[in-house]
């Protein structure tokens, strides 16, 4: 059995202990493997490169990715897609792990359909793939957060300001609502809750009015007024998958706030540091269960599936459910964290 593996969208602390931990458990079935190179891209472009015991060694703590990735869609156009059809008889491909959020998982979905053998991982520090409760990467990024508002609570009481921090989270404020769980955040907005500036000046002048000179607000990059109508971005740019680069919300708010209340307000886009280094415990064990998982898929012949956490079990959904829908925030959670507000 010759197996590709591939890691596509935005990178991810973990994916490279998912490489291993397919490669580790895969060798045990006496499978070949091949890395190929920035995710679908290199499957059009035939960039591909070995994997073997001894390349994979010393991968579980390593940030980033070690073959790469893009945001390259595939099937766009049909010479793209002859050419990676092409690539994989010619690699001699029997099956296809495929490490990825939504869009990558997508592409995995319709080339399952079109006769493909494929495998999914979920990888998304937004947590907001469905079919599986959590993906790896996400803990990392919450933990990242959660130490960057501790560090900017005590500047923020210090100088007696309003701090704006805007994190990840395109279609779902999973980090921002763990993240400002843990870090004491006084208010929270999320793309699933459009917000009403007027409930955001009355938060920070409340905590006023209650003698707490200071306040911090965490709003997930995809978070926007009802009155905008959607996400707010800097430039109109798509990537392959028609996403937008989003980015702006938290200097909106800041100007605002300051405008309307006279407090002085600074903002903080936390941005890739969320996804940079080393990933935290949780992640590392989370990668390498759905790394042995995804080998083990294989060897059933157990194809278009994709290994899922479903409580504290790895099971498998079909490619096609976890990427038919967007999975939003908890409401129990963000219930709670709301109960801190103000
Ligand atoms: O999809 C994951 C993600 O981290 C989003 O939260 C964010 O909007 C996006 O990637 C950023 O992408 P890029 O690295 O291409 O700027």
């Amino acid at each position: 059995m010759k197996v590709g593996i591939l890691t596509g969208g935005g990178d991810c602390p973990g994916l490279n202990a998912v490489i291993r931990a397919v490669v580790r458990r895969g060798l045990e079935f006496g499978y070949e493997f091949v890395g190929i190179r920035d995710g679908w891209k290199g499957l059009v472009l035939g960039d591909t490169v070995p994997l073997t015991k001894a390349s994979i060694s010393g991968l579980l703590t390593k940030g980033g990715t070690v073959l790469g990735t893009s945001r390259t869609n595939p099937l766009k156009n049909e010479e793209d897609k002859e050419k990676l059809l092409q690539n994989i008889k010619e690699l001699g491909l029997d099956c296809i792990v495929c490490i990825g959020g939504d869009d990558t998982l997508g592409v995995a979905a319709e080339l399952y359909d079109m006769g493909i053998n494929t495998v999914g991982v979920p990888k998304t520090i937004d947590n907001d793939l469905s079919g599986t409760d959590f993906t790896f990467g996400f803990d990392t990024a919450v933990s990242i957060v959660t130490e960057a508002l501790d560090r900017l609570h005590t500047t923020t009481e210090a100088h007696h300001r309003v701090m704006v921090v805007e994190v990840m989270g395109r279609h779902a404020g999973w980090i921002a609502v763990y993240g400002g769980l843990a870090g004491g955040a006084d208010l929270i907005l999320i793309p699933e809750e459009p917000f009403e500036m007027k409930d955001v000046l009355r938060v920070v002048e409340d905590r006023k009015a209650d003698g707490k000179n200071f306040s911090i607000i965490v709003t997930a990059e995809g978070a926007f007024p009802k009155q905008a109508g959607g996400i707010i971005t800097k430039d109109r740019a798509l990537d392959a998958f028609g996403n937008a680069k989003l980015g702006g919300v938290g200097e909106l708010l800041a100007q605002e706030i300051e405008d309307k209340t006279g407090l002085e307000t600074r903002f903080v886009v936390l941005g890739h540091l969320q996804r940079g280094g080393t990933p935290t415990a949780f992640d590392r064990i989370l990668a390498s269960r759905f790394g042995v998982a995804a080998a083990e898929l294989i060897e059933e012949k157990n194809f278009g599936r994709m290994v899922a956490l479903s409580g504290h079990d790895i099971v498998n959904v079909a490619i096609r459910e976890a990427t038919s829908k967007t999975k939003t925030v908890n409401k129990e959670v963000f219930r709670v964290a709301s109960i801190f507000f103000s």
